[in-house]
């Protein structure tokens, strides 16, 4: 009862909803085979490359990767919550679902909310007036004039200006009822040290400030951030944070971005309000910044319910570089495929498209490079490294994030980039990258030789306690060319059979990932509910995953190859500790067999 739903109800629910049903209401479907065809609601273009799979009850993009069941398609298209999604669906399809009673607690939090958005939506309006009608306003109007904002965009991107007094928007909001300690609580009002002759006082908290407003996707204002209009400081004042408003949660821009994202297929990511502003002004709705923080796992969380692509385009200065790398890292931790802009002769965007004109961001964006280029370029300083340990250096600081590359084709991609720039073999850049990929895991593991899952019984004098051993680490390249292999099998089933030929499900060193392929084999239903929550976890994460499925062929070969040469090693292993065992006990005899035998492996494998 997660969700405060019984679970039964959820699985009446996916089971009297038709998944083409559903979706033909948003987009024309056409029949094609077991599948159907349509243009994507997710990004744009031209010729079909949506698919939705009766059989499995599932939608998959091949153009923008995006994938998942009925409840995810309305969560992404309508912008539901699950909990939204089922109570639609439930409708629909007549189950009936208890009326869940809010707490005492839940209204009073509700009425808060509404109360604070109300107050925030006032003071909004209030700024807005002062910055376009008011005298006092006149000094924010020419400051933005004098940024390239007119007044129709100070008015569509909700800008207004605190005026230099104390009760500017105290007095507004008291006329209309609001009290001092909520002025206090939604961070707009400040108290003064000393009681006055009437109470609690309190002044503005915003003062002579141009005033940016912080909306939800849901089109709220949630929150201010005002700047000054010289070179004092605080440059910026925001909102502080609350129960309604944090920081790390929100991204500044959001309000647009998240039909510009979908509409452009990726997020513009940038630093500040006005780099926003200009982007969104320039044709890119999808620009958001991250509010003066580095960008938290929460925002990344966020734009993940609307695109997995991130093209960073943050300050020209040492800062924004470091910041990019960051963020950057954070995205891919988060599954994102991440590119990095520059924007030449700019210290940021908005300067850019001040001193070029809007038409040029389409060769910046063009000219992006992706996050481990950029990486690249920033380790190595734009200048090849001369020397052999250097080359090396640079290769292992690298590895981790050529490691995370899901597609076998995109790393060997970045192993050639390398080996062309630092001028050493493919085969010594891919060898010292599968070192650094050995290395990592071996900190995490309890034992070294733990096998998957395996029962392992110790005898404890008279009764036998059988624990089950903790699951190895196993190697990021592994357990991506997995997790592309079961994609490809769902996506085309007639690879289940090839794979059964070539390898056992043992060959998959993750339980869950086992478990799917056994199902796969099995013909046993993927979209039931009695499945253990850990498998339809990574089930999804599989089926959402971005993976360039061009060339399936190709792919499933690579992906073979990678786990097989996995097994090849752990077998290796293995031979040699029974070989090390077999020496110490002096059977030299045998270790020559053995030794033999490891050899001929070897040589075999790869
Ligand atoms: N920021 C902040 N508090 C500060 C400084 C910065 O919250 N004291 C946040 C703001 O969201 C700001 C962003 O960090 O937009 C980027 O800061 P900066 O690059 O200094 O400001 P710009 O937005 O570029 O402002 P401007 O172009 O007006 O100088
Ligand atoms: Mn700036």
């Amino acid at each position: 009862m997660e969700y405060g739903i019984p679970e039964d109800l959820i699985e009446e629910v996916r089971l009297r909803t038709d998944i083409v049903e559903i979706i033909s209401e948003y987009l024309p479907l056409q029949r094609k085979g077991k599948n159907y065809l349509g243009l994507c609601p997710f990004h744009t273009e031209k010729t079909p490359s949506f698919t939705v799979t009766p059989e499995k009850q599932i939608f998959y993009c091949f153009g923008c990767h995006t994938g998942g069941n009925v409840f995810s398609f309305l969560m992404k298209r309508e912008n539901w919550t699950f909990i939204e999604t089922v109570r639609h669906l439930a409708q629909r399809s007549g189950v009936s679902l208890p009326e869940r009673e809010l707490s005492a607690g839940e209204r009073k939090k509700r009425e808060r909310r509404r109360r604070w958005e109300e107050i925030h939506e006032w003071t909004a309006a209030y700024f807005q007036e002062v910055l376009l009608e008011k005298a006092e306003g006149e000094a924010g109007r020419n400051y933005l004039l004098s940024r390239g904002l007119d007044e129709q965009a100070m008015r569509a991107f909700r800008l207004g200006y605190a005026p230099a007094r104390w009760d500017g928007l105290v007095k507004t909001l008291s006329a209309r009822g609001v009290s001092s300690s909520e002025m206090v609580e939604a961070g707009l009002g400040l108290e003064t040290d000393h009681s006055g002759v009437q109470g609690v006082r309190v002044y503005d908290r915003f003062r002579n400030r141009v005033i940016f407003s912080i909306l939800d996707s849901g089109q709220r204002v949630i929150a201010f951030g005002g700047r000054v209009l010289d070179d004092s400081l605080p440059k910026y004042l925001n909102s502080p944070e609350t129960e309604f408003f944090s920081k790390g949660h929100h991204l500044y821009g959001m309000n647009r971005a998240h039909q510009g994202i979908r509409e452009r297929g990726y997020a513009l990511l940038v630093e500040g309000y006005m780099d926003v502003i200009a982007m969104q002004k320039a044709g890119y709705a999808n620009a958001v910044a991250s509010l003066g923080t580095a960008l938290t796992k929460d925002q990344a969380k966020l734009l993940r319910r609307y695109t997995t692509k991130v093209m960073i385009g943050y300050d020209a200065d040492a800062a924004g570089v470091q910041a990019s790398l960051r963020a950057g890292e954070i995205l891919r931790n988060a599954g994102f495929s991440v590119y990095i802009l520059s924007w030449p002769d700019a210290k940021d965007p908005d300067e850019f498209v001040r001193k070029q004109g809007s038409e040029k961001i389409r060769q910046v964006i063009d000219a992006a490079r992706t996050f481990i280029e950029f990486k690249y370029s920033i380790l190595s300083g734009d200048s090849v490294p001369h020397t052999i340990p250097e080359k090396a250096e640079l290769i292992a600081k690298l590895a981790p994030d050529i490691i995370k590359v899901v597609s076998p084709v995109e790393r060997e991609g970045y192993e050639r980039f390398l080996s062309l720039e630092l001028g050493l073999t493919l085969e010594a850049v891919q060898s010292e990258i599968l070192r650094q990929e050995q290395k990592k895991p071996k900190n995490g593991r309890e034992n070294e030789n733990s096998r998957l899952g395996q029962d392992i019984s110790v005898k404890n004098r008279d009764n036998i306690i059988r624990y089950v051993q903790p699951e190895p680490v196993v190697p990021m390249g592994i357990y991506r060319a997995e997790m592309v292999l079961l994609r490809l099998m769902l996506e085309y089933p007639p690879f289940v059979s090839r794979f059964e030929k070539l390898l056992t499900a043992q060959a998959f060193k993750v339980m869950e990932h086992q478990e799917i392929y056994r199902r796969l084999k099995s013909g046993d239903s993927l979209s039931q509910a009695d499945l253990p929550e850990n498998i339809q976890g990574k089930l999804a994460a599989i089926m959402v995953d971005e993976i360039e499925l061009t060339h399936p062929e190709q792919l499933f070969e690579d992906s073979v190859r990678r786990l097989k040469a996995g097994q090849t090693e752990e077998d290796i292993a293995e031979l040699q500790e029974r070989l090390i065992m077999l020496e110490k006990s002096g059977d030299l005899a045998g270790a020559m067999v053995l030794l033999r035998e490891i050899g001929e492996r070897l040589r075999r494998g790869e």
